[in-house]
């Protein structure tokens, strides 16, 4: 995720683009840099690090232009690197991307073919290419510039120059947003409102497949096919802060809702269906010919060791080997059992986990061969990896993690995929269906957001009650895990995720009149034992809250409450189920005036022991 903005007006476009870089920072910080087109021709200004590096490289020549280009980066393809920050640059083609071009590699033999030399390692610097390649075809800027969307695949929101034609922005947009600010003489463009909220509130929110031009007084749009279209003008009325988390009221439930679109990106060129194989560029070495391991570790803290525990199900069942999940604080203090053979995969959002950095070194330094599963580009956790799958989740700012954990359960799926291919353990054709089931994912997560006001409701009719029990089986076990951990953290509402079987041995003696349990029900193996266990925790006067498959009237005629997710084979299913865990935590933190960003006694990322 990034954040981009482009300019074209009366004023000096290097101020309004800093302005909106500062207020889009919060997509993405690892490098910036801005094109602006005056009299002069066109400067680029590019730095490594958060905004302040390039602020400090624009005192030294502060360029002037009513015409220019911004982006703040949050790297995917390239390391974060002057050379790898955006704008990019190909003859008098300059641009801003936002999203993922997934048939790069593709794109860059051809161009490669065609004597263009790409400076960077980004996905990026291949549109600007492409575009003047097709210009060097004879076609018009327009329809290089349409041409070219044709040839991408992936998702993108673009903003261009062509430094021949000043006073006019070439936009784009598939499934990365881009909306444009219409103001007096001036216009915008930019990866949220908040961006240019100080000098227009008008807005016009583009489509996927949209593209068009921008000058100052006017804004051009068209379809896919090249037809005409019009977006209606909208007047925002949220404030800078409501603007920035995109109109929602926290980052956390918009990074929540965001889910369906990133879970995309992280699958992107991973999976192509038909192909039935996964494509796991970062770990191919690692993983190549026989695999020379015996035992699988997998370290990780806090809701990262719950993902870590949902792999120990997917990789035994799929690869049939032996793995071993621990929380990191605990692996770096006994003495864990490894030599060469040993294969550790070590799971962080943030990549600085200081517990699990420090059991990835140990491990690695007894002779472990280490992959991280990990959505900060570069951190220290993949910087002492082998190799590194990266979760693509973008930069989650919330405290409360939830993209990047069904992020990580997307990539362990992957991963499990692979492995169980590379053992012989599962056939093509399953590889095929997984695929498959994967990519529904996104919509069968749009379609469990949309019915989140019974959840709401739901969370009012909870809020006041003090404890909280959930219980899941199999693999839906870390799930109660990491759906009890999320209540705790934001709501701080005491309460205990379990394994269903194990309920007998212990927790039911909580229960009592009342006590809310909540049960994670799909229709998998071990749904008639769940609905065992729902019998006897309802025995004891429990009020059972189900997570269970829509159209499932046996559950619905048990339960106090039930939240449905769409049928999926079982190894889809936490991903799915997340979404009501998550929604549900978030509805009883507002019921209870909680601060769901930042809960108290809690940091984003624990750098400390
Ligand atoms: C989860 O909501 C928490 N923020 C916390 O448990 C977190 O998952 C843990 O601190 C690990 O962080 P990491 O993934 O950045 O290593």
């Amino acid at each position: 995720m990034c954040g981009i903005v482009g300019y074209v007006g009366h004023r000096n476009s290097t101020e309004i683009l800093l302005d909106g870089l500062r207020r889009l920072e919060y997509r993405g910080y690892d490098s910036a840099g801005l094109a602006v087109l005056g009299g002069r021709g066109v400067t680029i200004v590019r730095a490594q690090g958060k905004l302040k590096a390039l602020e400090e490289k624009l005192k030294q020549h502060w360029p002037q232009g009513p015409l220019g280009i911004g982006h703040t980066r949050w790297a995917t393809h390239g390391r974060p690197s002057e050379t790898n920050a955006h704008p990019h640059q190909a003859g008098p083609i300059v641009l801003v991307h936002n999203g993922i071009i997934e048939n790069y590699q593709e794109l860059r033999h051809f161009l490669a073919k065609k004597g263009h030399t790409i400076k960077s390692e980004t996905d990026t610097e291949i549109v600007c290419h492409l575009i003047q390649q097709r210009l060097y075809d004879g076609l018009s800027m327009e329809q290089a510039f349409h041409h070219v969307l044709g040839e991408l695949r992936g998702s993108y929101a673009l903003v261009v120059m062509n430094t021949n034609e000043p006073g006019r922005l070439y936009v784009a947009r598939q499934g990365s947003p881009l909306v444009i600010g219409v103001g007096k003489g001036e216009s915008f463009a930019a990866s949220d409102v908040s961006a240019f909220l100080p000098y227009t509130r008008q807005a016009i929110f583009l489509e996927d497949n949209d593209w068009g031009m921008l000058s100052a007084s006017q804004a051009v749009f068209y379809d896919r096919k090249g037809n005409r279209v019009k977006r209606p003008l909208k007047k925002i009325v949220w404030n800078q802060t409501q603007a920035e988390k995109g109109g929602f009221k926290h980052f956390m439930l918009k990074e929540i809702c965001e889910q369906p679109r990133i879970l995309m990106d992280t699958l992107a060129n991973r999976t192509v269906e038909k192909q039935k194989r996964v494509f796991l560029e970062g770990v191919a070495k690692v993983l190549k010919g026989k695999f020379p391991y015996n035992k699988i570790y997998i370290i990780a803290c806090g809701t990262s060791y719950h993902a870590g525990l949902v792999g120990k199900y997917l990789i035994e069942e799929m690869a049939r080997l032996p793995v071993m999940v621990d929380q990191a604080s605990e692996f770096r203090y006994r003495r864990p059992i490894i030599d060469r053979r040993t294969l550790l995969i070590a799971i962080s959002q943030s990549g600085e986990t200081a517990d699990t950095l420090a059991a990835l070194k140990e491990a690695k330094s007894q002779g472990a061969k280490i992959i991280s599963i990990c959505n900060v580009i570069d951190a220290s956790i993949p910087r002492a990896s082998h190799a590194t799958l990266y979760t693509r989740a973008g930069p989650e700012i919330g405290v409360a993690s939830t993209k990047a954990f069904t992020t990580q359960v997307a990539v362990l799926i992957l991963l499990a995929l692979h492995l169980g291919r590379g053992q012989g353990k599962i056939s093509s054709g399953f590889v095929d269906e997984a695929i498959s089931a994967l990519l529904r994912v996104p919509s069968q997560m749009e379609w469990i957001l949309k019915r989140s006001k019974s959840i709401e409701a739901m969370a009012k009719k909870y809020a006041k009650r003090s404890s909280f029990l959930y219980f899941g089986r199999g693999v839906n076990f870390p799930i109660a895990l990491e759906g009890a951990l999320k209540l705790k953290e934001i709501s701080y509402i005491h309460a205990e995720g379990y394994s269903a079987g194990e309920m007998k041995h212990g927790p039911i003696a909580l229960i009592d009149k009342g006590m809310p349990v909540v049960v994670l029900a799909p229709q998998d193996k071990t749904y008639e034992k769940v609905l065992s266990n729902i019998a006897e925790v309802k025995a004891r006067g429990a009020s059972v809250i189900a997570v269970g498959t829509e159209g499932d009237r046996e559950l619905a005629r048990h339960v106090d409450d039930l939240l449905l997710i769409p049928p999926a084979p079982w190894y889809v299913t936490p991903l799915l189920e997340s979404i009501p865990m998550q929604l549900l935590a978030y509805h009883m933190a507002i019921c209870r005036g909680t601060d769901v960003d930042q809960p108290r006694n809690l940091a984003k990322s624990v750098t400390v022991e």
